[in-house]
Protein backbone atom coordinates (compact mmCIF):
# COMPACT_ATOMS: atom_id res chain seq x y z
CA UNK A 1 0.00 0.00 0.00
CA UNK A 2 1.03 3.50 -1.02
CA UNK A 3 1.88 5.98 2.04
CA UNK A 4 0.24 9.54 2.06
CA UNK A 5 0.41 12.49 4.11
CA UNK A 6 -1.97 13.94 5.92
CA UNK A 7 -1.31 17.59 6.62
CA UNK A 8 -3.59 19.69 8.87
CA UNK A 9 -2.96 23.69 8.38
CA UNK A 10 -3.43 26.65 10.42
CA UNK A 11 -0.54 26.30 12.46
CA UNK A 12 2.22 28.64 12.63
CA UNK A 13 5.71 27.12 12.27
CA UNK A 14 8.30 28.53 15.46
CA UNK A 15 11.58 26.61 16.59
CA UNK A 16 14.79 25.02 14.94
CA UNK A 17 15.70 22.82 12.22
CA UNK A 18 19.02 21.46 11.76
CA UNK A 19 19.95 20.80 7.41
CA UNK A 20 21.77 17.55 6.18
CA UNK A 21 24.33 17.29 3.28
CA UNK A 22 22.53 18.69 -0.31
CA UNK A 23 21.19 15.75 -2.14
CA UNK A 24 22.80 17.65 -5.46
CA UNK A 25 25.75 17.50 -4.09
CA UNK A 26 26.47 14.05 -2.19
CA UNK A 27 25.70 11.49 -5.40
CA UNK A 28 28.02 13.88 -7.17
CA UNK A 29 30.82 13.56 -4.84
CA UNK A 30 29.99 9.52 -4.63
CA UNK A 31 30.41 9.21 -8.12
CA UNK A 32 33.70 11.19 -7.77
CA UNK A 33 35.11 8.20 -5.41
CA UNK A 34 35.22 5.99 -8.99
CA UNK A 35 38.08 8.51 -9.70
CA UNK A 36 40.58 7.09 -7.62
CA UNK A 37 41.51 3.30 -6.13
CA UNK A 38 40.79 2.67 -2.67
CA UNK A 39 38.72 3.89 0.49
CA UNK A 40 36.91 7.81 -0.08
CA UNK A 41 34.72 8.97 2.90
CA UNK A 42 31.87 11.37 2.61
CA UNK A 43 30.64 12.87 5.53
CA UNK A 44 27.54 14.65 6.37
CA UNK A 45 25.57 12.54 3.91
CA UNK A 46 21.54 13.18 4.15
CA UNK A 47 19.33 10.16 5.02
CA UNK A 48 17.14 9.77 1.73
CA UNK A 49 16.80 7.69 -0.75
CA UNK A 50 18.82 8.51 -3.36
CA UNK A 51 21.79 7.84 -1.24
CA UNK A 52 21.48 3.75 -1.31
CA UNK A 53 20.61 3.82 -4.29
CA UNK A 54 23.81 5.39 -5.46
CA UNK A 55 25.33 2.93 -3.36
CA UNK A 56 23.16 0.16 -5.65
CA UNK A 57 25.03 1.58 -8.42
CA UNK A 58 28.66 2.42 -7.32
CA UNK A 59 28.27 -1.56 -6.52
CA UNK A 60 27.31 -2.39 -9.61
CA UNK A 61 30.50 -0.71 -10.92
CA UNK A 62 32.62 -3.14 -8.57
CA UNK A 63 32.51 -0.79 -5.75
CA UNK A 64 32.33 -2.01 -1.82
CA UNK A 65 30.08 0.59 -0.44
CA UNK A 66 29.09 0.99 3.38
CA UNK A 67 26.89 3.49 4.60
CA UNK A 68 26.66 4.40 8.14
CA UNK A 69 24.75 7.35 10.08
CA UNK A 70 26.04 9.94 7.92
CA UNK A 71 28.77 8.68 7.01
CA UNK A 72 29.50 6.40 3.28
CA UNK A 73 32.93 4.41 2.71
CA UNK A 74 33.33 3.94 -1.09
CA UNK A 75 35.97 1.67 -2.06
CA UNK A 76 37.13 1.28 -5.26
CA UNK A 77 39.32 -1.03 -6.94
CA UNK A 78 42.08 -0.65 -9.57
CA UNK A 79 39.71 -1.76 -12.50
CA UNK A 80 35.80 -0.55 -12.10
CA UNK A 81 33.62 -1.94 -13.44
CA UNK A 82 32.21 0.38 -16.81
CA UNK A 83 28.55 -0.64 -17.46
CA UNK A 84 25.85 0.67 -15.31
CA UNK A 85 22.35 -1.30 -16.23
CA UNK A 86 18.95 -0.13 -16.05
CA UNK A 87 18.10 -1.25 -13.12
CA UNK A 88 20.60 0.08 -11.39
CA UNK A 89 20.09 3.55 -13.06
CA UNK A 90 16.17 3.79 -13.93
CA UNK A 91 15.85 5.18 -10.14
CA UNK A 92 16.92 8.18 -10.35
CA UNK A 93 18.45 10.10 -12.98
CA UNK A 94 21.15 11.98 -10.94
CA UNK A 95 22.57 8.47 -11.40
CA UNK A 96 24.46 9.41 -15.00
CA UNK A 97 26.79 11.51 -13.01
CA UNK A 98 28.87 8.12 -13.30
CA UNK A 99 29.51 8.77 -16.94
CA UNK A 100 31.94 11.45 -16.50
CA UNK A 101 34.13 9.32 -13.69
CA UNK A 102 34.36 6.07 -15.89
CA UNK A 103 35.69 7.07 -19.09
CA UNK A 104 38.13 9.03 -16.97
CA UNK A 105 38.94 6.38 -15.20
CA UNK A 106 38.02 3.19 -17.58
CA UNK A 107 37.89 5.40 -21.11
CA UNK A 108 34.82 3.80 -21.39
CA UNK A 109 31.31 4.09 -20.07
CA UNK A 110 28.30 2.48 -20.45
CA UNK A 111 25.51 4.32 -18.56
CA UNK A 112 21.88 3.44 -19.15
CA UNK A 113 19.39 6.14 -19.54
CA UNK A 114 17.30 6.89 -16.46
CA UNK A 115 13.18 7.40 -17.43
CA UNK A 116 11.39 10.22 -18.57
CA UNK A 117 10.89 13.23 -16.21
CA UNK A 118 7.55 14.95 -14.56
CA UNK A 119 9.86 18.12 -15.02
CA UNK A 120 10.54 18.42 -18.31
CA UNK A 121 12.57 16.77 -21.13
CA UNK A 122 16.14 16.26 -19.85
CA UNK A 123 19.00 15.38 -22.57
CA UNK A 124 22.16 14.58 -22.64
CA UNK A 125 23.63 16.28 -25.90
CA UNK A 126 25.93 18.88 -23.58
CA UNK A 127 27.33 15.87 -22.19
CA UNK A 128 27.67 13.56 -24.79
CA UNK A 129 29.14 16.63 -26.90
CA UNK A 130 31.26 17.38 -24.03
CA UNK A 131 32.93 14.45 -23.95
CA UNK A 132 33.49 14.26 -27.69
CA UNK A 133 35.67 17.53 -27.27
CA UNK A 134 37.96 15.49 -24.63
CA UNK A 135 38.50 12.83 -27.69
CA UNK A 136 35.67 10.76 -26.67
CA UNK A 137 32.96 9.05 -29.27
CA UNK A 138 29.49 9.10 -27.41
CA UNK A 139 26.43 7.32 -29.05
CA UNK A 140 22.91 6.60 -27.42
CA UNK A 141 22.56 2.57 -28.32
CA UNK A 142 20.06 0.70 -27.09
CA UNK A 143 18.60 2.58 -24.55
CA UNK A 144 22.19 3.45 -22.81
CA UNK A 145 24.41 6.19 -23.41
CA UNK A 146 27.81 4.77 -24.64
CA UNK A 147 31.13 6.86 -24.21
CA UNK A 148 34.40 5.61 -25.17
CA UNK A 149 38.00 6.72 -25.77
CA UNK A 150 41.37 5.86 -26.59
CA UNK A 151 42.82 9.01 -25.41
CA UNK A 152 41.56 11.84 -23.26
CA UNK A 153 42.98 15.63 -24.02
CA UNK A 154 42.35 18.54 -22.78
CA UNK A 155 39.87 21.29 -24.91
CA UNK A 156 38.07 24.64 -24.90
CA UNK A 157 34.44 23.48 -24.25
CA UNK A 158 31.41 26.06 -24.36
CA UNK A 159 28.19 24.93 -22.74
CA UNK A 160 25.43 26.52 -24.72
CA UNK A 161 23.77 26.54 -21.37
CA UNK A 162 25.11 26.54 -17.93
CA UNK A 163 23.71 22.67 -17.58
CA UNK A 164 24.77 21.56 -13.57
CA UNK A 165 25.18 17.68 -14.76
CA UNK A 166 26.65 18.42 -17.68
CA UNK A 167 29.81 20.50 -16.09
CA UNK A 168 30.00 17.93 -13.69
CA UNK A 169 30.37 15.56 -16.00
CA UNK A 170 32.59 16.98 -18.25
CA UNK A 171 34.58 18.25 -15.42
CA UNK A 172 34.78 14.08 -13.77
CA UNK A 173 35.81 13.31 -17.52
CA UNK A 174 38.72 16.52 -18.05
CA UNK A 175 40.33 16.10 -14.50
CA UNK A 176 42.28 12.66 -15.89
CA UNK A 177 42.60 14.00 -19.31
CA UNK A 178 46.12 14.88 -20.73
CA UNK A 179 46.79 18.51 -20.64
CA UNK A 180 44.76 21.64 -20.25
CA UNK A 181 40.81 21.81 -20.24
CA UNK A 182 38.53 24.80 -20.01
CA UNK A 183 34.69 24.82 -19.31
CA UNK A 184 33.11 28.34 -20.39
CA UNK A 185 29.83 29.09 -19.16
CA UNK A 186 30.08 26.61 -16.63
CA UNK A 187 27.32 26.21 -13.82
CA UNK A 188 28.03 27.97 -10.79
CA UNK A 189 25.81 26.15 -8.42
CA UNK A 190 27.59 25.70 -4.72
CA UNK A 191 27.27 21.99 -5.31
CA UNK A 192 29.79 22.55 -8.74
CA UNK A 193 32.30 24.48 -5.90
CA UNK A 194 31.56 21.12 -3.76
CA UNK A 195 32.90 19.01 -6.10
CA UNK A 196 35.40 20.83 -7.36
CA UNK A 197 36.78 21.05 -3.92
CA UNK A 198 37.10 17.27 -3.47
CA UNK A 199 38.34 16.80 -6.99
CA UNK A 200 41.25 18.88 -5.72
CA UNK A 201 41.65 17.73 -2.19
CA UNK A 202 41.70 14.15 -4.64
CA UNK A 203 45.03 16.04 -6.15
CA UNK A 204 43.40 17.41 -9.39
CA UNK A 205 44.05 20.09 -10.35
CA UNK A 206 40.18 22.88 -10.89
CA UNK A 207 40.47 26.09 -10.65
CA UNK A 208 37.44 28.56 -11.34
CA UNK A 209 34.46 26.73 -9.42
CA UNK A 210 31.49 29.32 -8.56
CA UNK A 211 32.87 31.66 -11.99
CA UNK A 212 31.59 30.81 -15.41
CA UNK A 213 35.15 29.57 -16.58
CA UNK A 214 36.65 26.12 -14.97
CA UNK A 215 40.16 25.65 -15.66
CA UNK A 216 41.56 22.05 -15.25
CA UNK A 217 44.99 20.84 -15.78
CA UNK A 218 44.71 17.07 -16.15
CA UNK A 219 47.03 14.83 -13.34
CA UNK A 220 47.35 11.20 -14.03
CA UNK A 221 46.02 9.48 -11.02
CA UNK A 222 44.02 11.02 -8.19
CA UNK A 223 43.75 9.45 -4.58
CA UNK A 224 40.80 9.09 -2.12
CA UNK A 225 39.94 11.70 0.35
CA UNK A 226 37.77 12.08 3.30
CA UNK A 227 35.04 14.91 2.50
CA UNK A 228 31.93 16.97 3.93
CA UNK A 229 28.73 17.11 1.98
CA UNK A 230 27.75 21.14 1.93
CA UNK A 231 24.52 21.82 3.58
CA UNK A 232 21.25 21.71 1.57
CA UNK A 233 20.36 25.02 0.54
CA UNK A 234 17.32 23.77 -1.21
CA UNK A 235 15.94 21.68 1.76
CA UNK A 236 17.12 25.19 4.08
CA UNK A 237 15.16 27.32 1.77
CA UNK A 238 12.14 24.87 1.68
CA UNK A 239 11.61 25.55 5.61
CA UNK A 240 12.58 29.61 5.00
CA UNK A 241 9.55 29.50 2.70
CA UNK A 242 7.43 27.33 5.03
CA UNK A 243 8.14 30.15 7.93
CA UNK A 244 7.43 32.92 5.92
CA UNK A 245 3.94 31.20 4.77
CA UNK A 246 2.64 30.34 8.07
CA UNK A 247 3.51 33.45 9.56
CA UNK A 248 6.11 31.71 11.74
CA UNK A 249 9.71 32.20 13.26
CA UNK A 250 11.96 29.62 12.10
CA UNK A 251 15.71 29.14 12.84
CA UNK A 252 17.48 27.12 10.27
CA UNK A 253 20.64 25.83 10.83
CA UNK A 254 23.47 23.32 9.20
CA UNK A 255 23.58 25.63 5.53
CA UNK A 256 25.82 28.43 4.72
CA UNK A 257 23.23 31.32 3.86
CA UNK A 258 25.49 33.16 1.24
CA UNK A 259 24.38 30.15 -0.86
CA UNK A 260 21.10 31.34 -0.20
CA UNK A 261 21.45 35.43 -1.07
CA UNK A 262 18.59 36.06 -3.42
CA UNK A 263 16.37 33.85 -2.18
CA UNK A 264 16.31 35.32 1.14
CA UNK A 265 16.29 38.72 -0.34
CA UNK A 266 12.93 37.71 -2.03
CA UNK A 267 11.85 36.90 1.59
CA UNK A 268 12.42 40.22 2.89
CA UNK A 269 10.75 41.23 -0.08
CA UNK A 270 7.56 39.29 1.22
CA UNK A 271 8.13 41.23 4.49
CA UNK A 272 9.87 38.20 6.68
CA UNK A 273 12.60 39.40 8.73
CA UNK A 274 15.34 37.42 7.82
CA UNK A 275 19.27 37.87 9.50
CA UNK A 276 21.89 35.80 8.61
CA UNK A 277 23.57 33.65 10.96
CA UNK A 278 27.04 31.98 11.47
CA UNK A 279 25.01 28.17 10.35
CA UNK A 280 22.56 29.45 8.85
CA UNK A 281 19.48 32.01 8.57
CA UNK A 282 16.42 33.04 10.71
CA UNK A 283 13.15 33.92 9.47
CA UNK A 284 10.40 35.81 11.45
CA UNK A 285 7.27 37.12 9.31
CA UNK A 286 5.20 39.23 11.01
CA UNK A 287 1.44 39.14 9.04
CA UNK A 288 0.70 38.05 5.59
CA UNK A 289 3.14 37.75 3.17
CA UNK A 290 3.24 40.05 0.13
CA UNK A 291 3.42 39.34 -3.86
CA UNK A 292 6.57 38.69 -4.96
CA UNK A 293 7.62 37.81 -8.34
CA UNK A 294 10.21 35.27 -8.80
CA UNK A 295 12.08 34.15 -12.54
CA UNK A 296 13.82 31.02 -12.09
CA UNK A 297 17.68 30.78 -13.52
CA UNK A 298 20.67 29.06 -13.17
CA UNK A 299 22.83 29.71 -10.44
CA UNK A 300 22.86 32.45 -8.26
CA UNK A 301 19.78 33.33 -10.12
CA UNK A 302 16.44 32.16 -8.06
CA UNK A 303 16.99 28.29 -8.32
CA UNK A 304 13.79 26.17 -10.52
CA UNK A 305 13.75 23.66 -7.77
CA UNK A 306 12.40 26.30 -5.24
CA UNK A 307 9.31 27.56 -7.22
CA UNK A 308 6.82 25.13 -6.46
CA UNK A 309 7.68 26.57 -2.66
CA UNK A 310 7.29 30.18 -4.72
CA UNK A 311 4.25 29.23 -5.93
CA UNK A 312 3.15 28.24 -2.33
CA UNK A 313 4.13 31.84 -1.08
CA UNK A 314 2.50 33.45 -3.67
CA UNK A 315 -0.71 31.51 -3.58
CA UNK A 316 -1.43 33.38 0.20
CA UNK A 317 0.48 36.32 -0.62
CA UNK A 318 -1.66 39.69 -0.33
CA UNK A 319 -1.60 40.80 -4.22
CA UNK A 320 -0.37 39.57 -7.48
CA UNK A 321 2.69 37.91 -8.54
CA UNK A 322 4.03 37.06 -11.73
CA UNK A 323 6.22 33.30 -11.95
CA UNK A 324 8.68 32.62 -14.56
CA UNK A 325 10.32 28.98 -15.20
CA UNK A 326 13.29 29.24 -17.25
CA UNK A 327 14.67 26.45 -17.01
CA UNK A 328 12.49 23.32 -16.78
CA UNK A 329 9.74 22.97 -19.61
CA UNK A 330 6.81 21.13 -17.68
CA UNK A 331 7.76 22.41 -14.20
CA UNK A 332 4.38 24.04 -13.81
CA UNK A 333 2.62 21.41 -14.03
CA UNK A 334 2.15 20.66 -10.61
CA UNK A 335 0.22 24.28 -10.71
CA UNK A 336 -2.84 22.33 -11.36
CA UNK A 337 -2.78 20.45 -7.90
CA UNK A 338 -2.22 23.93 -6.14
CA UNK A 339 -5.31 25.07 -7.92
CA UNK A 340 -7.23 22.04 -6.31
CA UNK A 341 -6.01 23.72 -3.24
CA UNK A 342 -7.88 26.77 -3.86
CA UNK A 343 -4.87 28.74 -5.36
CA UNK A 344 -5.49 31.40 -7.93
CA UNK A 345 -3.38 30.60 -10.31
CA UNK A 346 -3.07 30.56 -14.16
CA UNK A 347 -0.23 29.35 -16.38
CA UNK A 348 0.78 30.31 -19.89
CA UNK A 349 3.98 28.95 -21.35
CA UNK A 350 6.80 29.61 -18.88
CA UNK A 351 4.82 32.15 -16.93
CA UNK A 352 2.46 32.09 -14.08
CA UNK A 353 0.45 34.44 -12.64
CA UNK A 354 -0.75 33.91 -8.84
CA UNK A 355 -3.59 35.95 -7.61
CA UNK A 356 -3.14 35.25 -3.41
CA UNK A 357 -5.77 34.46 -1.84
CA UNK A 358 -5.86 34.84 2.45
CA UNK A 359 -6.39 31.11 3.14
CA UNK A 360 -6.24 27.98 1.19
CA UNK A 361 -8.52 24.99 0.85
CA UNK A 362 -7.69 21.82 1.69
CA UNK A 363 -7.82 18.78 -0.96
CA UNK A 364 -6.37 15.23 -1.86
CA UNK A 365 -3.21 16.65 -4.30
CA UNK A 366 -0.74 14.24 -5.80
CA UNK A 367 2.95 15.23 -5.89
CA UNK A 368 5.22 14.69 -9.44
CA UNK A 369 9.04 15.29 -8.18
CA UNK A 370 10.67 15.78 -4.70
CA UNK A 371 9.67 19.47 -5.27
CA UNK A 372 6.55 19.69 -5.97
CA UNK A 373 5.42 17.68 -3.63
CA UNK A 374 7.32 19.50 -0.56
CA UNK A 375 5.37 22.82 -1.81
CA UNK A 376 2.33 20.83 -1.83
CA UNK A 377 3.03 20.08 1.98
CA UNK A 378 3.69 23.76 2.33
CA UNK A 379 0.34 24.79 0.66
CA UNK A 380 -1.12 22.64 3.06
CA UNK A 381 0.43 24.17 6.37
CA UNK A 382 -1.91 27.18 5.25
CA UNK A 383 -5.10 25.61 4.37
CA UNK A 384 -8.16 25.03 5.88
CA UNK A 385 -9.11 21.27 7.08
CA UNK A 386 -6.64 18.60 6.42
CA UNK A 387 -5.05 17.68 2.84
CA UNK A 388 -4.18 14.48 1.78
CA UNK A 389 -1.05 14.35 -0.30
CA UNK A 390 0.09 11.53 -2.31
CA UNK A 391 2.93 10.05 -4.01
CA UNK A 392 5.22 11.46 -1.17
CA UNK A 393 7.92 8.83 -1.93
CA UNK A 394 8.47 11.47 -4.08
CA UNK A 395 9.13 14.19 -0.89
CA UNK A 396 11.48 11.27 1.10
CA UNK A 397 13.79 11.31 -1.68
CA UNK A 398 15.19 14.71 -1.16
CA UNK A 399 14.15 15.51 2.39
CA UNK A 400 15.58 13.55 5.08
CA UNK A 401 13.43 13.45 8.56
CA UNK A 402 10.57 15.53 6.87
CA UNK A 403 7.86 14.62 9.25
CA UNK A 404 9.57 15.17 12.47
CA UNK A 405 11.50 18.24 11.25
CA UNK A 406 8.01 19.45 10.32
CA UNK A 407 6.48 18.49 13.70
CA UNK A 408 9.14 19.96 15.36
CA UNK A 409 8.28 23.34 14.25
CA UNK A 410 4.91 22.76 15.23
CA UNK A 411 3.08 21.32 12.22
CA UNK A 412 0.46 19.14 12.04
CA UNK A 413 1.43 16.01 9.68
CA UNK A 414 0.77 12.17 9.87
CA UNK A 415 2.19 9.85 7.39
CA UNK A 416 -0.44 7.36 6.40
CA UNK A 417 -0.74 3.87 4.91
CA UNK A 418 2.13 1.73 5.33
CA UNK A 419 1.59 -1.56 5.58
C1 LIG B 1 20.38 19.55 -11.51
C2 LIG B 1 19.72 19.23 -10.20
C3 LIG B 1 18.25 19.64 -10.21
C4 LIG B 1 18.12 21.11 -10.60
C5 LIG B 1 18.89 21.39 -11.89
C6 LIG B 1 18.93 22.87 -12.25
C7 LIG B 1 20.91 17.27 -9.42
C8 LIG B 1 20.83 15.84 -9.09
N1 LIG B 1 19.79 17.80 -9.95
O1 LIG B 1 19.74 18.78 -12.52
O2 LIG B 1 17.70 19.43 -8.92
O3 LIG B 1 16.77 21.42 -10.80
O4 LIG B 1 20.26 20.94 -11.76
O5 LIG B 1 19.43 23.61 -11.20
O6 LIG B 1 21.90 17.94 -9.19
N2 LIG B 1 19.88 20.30 -20.67
C9 LIG B 1 20.00 20.03 -22.01
N3 LIG B 1 21.02 19.20 -22.44
C10 LIG B 1 21.91 18.65 -21.57
C11 LIG B 1 21.78 18.94 -20.20
C12 LIG B 1 20.77 19.78 -19.76
O7 LIG B 1 19.21 20.52 -22.82
O8 LIG B 1 22.81 17.92 -22.02
C13 LIG B 1 18.80 21.21 -20.20
C14 LIG B 1 17.78 20.49 -19.32
O9 LIG B 1 16.80 19.83 -20.11
C15 LIG B 1 17.20 21.60 -18.50
C16 LIG B 1 18.40 22.55 -18.33
O10 LIG B 1 19.35 22.18 -19.33
O11 LIG B 1 16.18 22.28 -19.20
C17 LIG B 1 19.06 22.47 -16.96
O12 LIG B 1 19.47 21.16 -16.70
P1 LIG B 1 20.72 20.82 -15.77
O13 LIG B 1 21.31 22.07 -15.21
O14 LIG B 1 21.59 19.90 -16.53
O15 LIG B 1 20.01 20.03 -14.59
P2 LIG B 1 20.42 18.64 -13.97
O16 LIG B 1 21.90 18.55 -13.81
O17 LIG B 1 19.70 17.56 -14.68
Amino acid sequence: MSEHFLVTGGNRLEGEVLVGGAKNSVLKLMAAALLAEGTTVVTNCPDILDVPLMADVLRGLGCEVELEDSEVRITTPAEPKYHADFDAVKQFRASVCVLGPLVARCRRAVVALPGGDAIGSRPLDMHQSGLRLLGARSEIEHGCVVAEADDLHGANIRLVFPSVGATENILMAAVLARGETVIDNAAREPEIVDLCNMLNEMGAKVSGGGSSTLTIQGVRKLEPTTHRVIGDRIVAATWGVAASMTRGDVRVRGVNHKHLGLVLDKLRTAGAEVTPEVDGFRVIQRGRPKAVNFATLPYPGFPTDLQPMAIGLAAVAEGTSMITENVFESRFRFVEEMIRLGADARTDGHHAVIRGVPVLSSAPVWSSDIRAGAGLVLAGLVADGTTEVHDIFHIDRGYPRFVENLRGLGGVIERVGSE
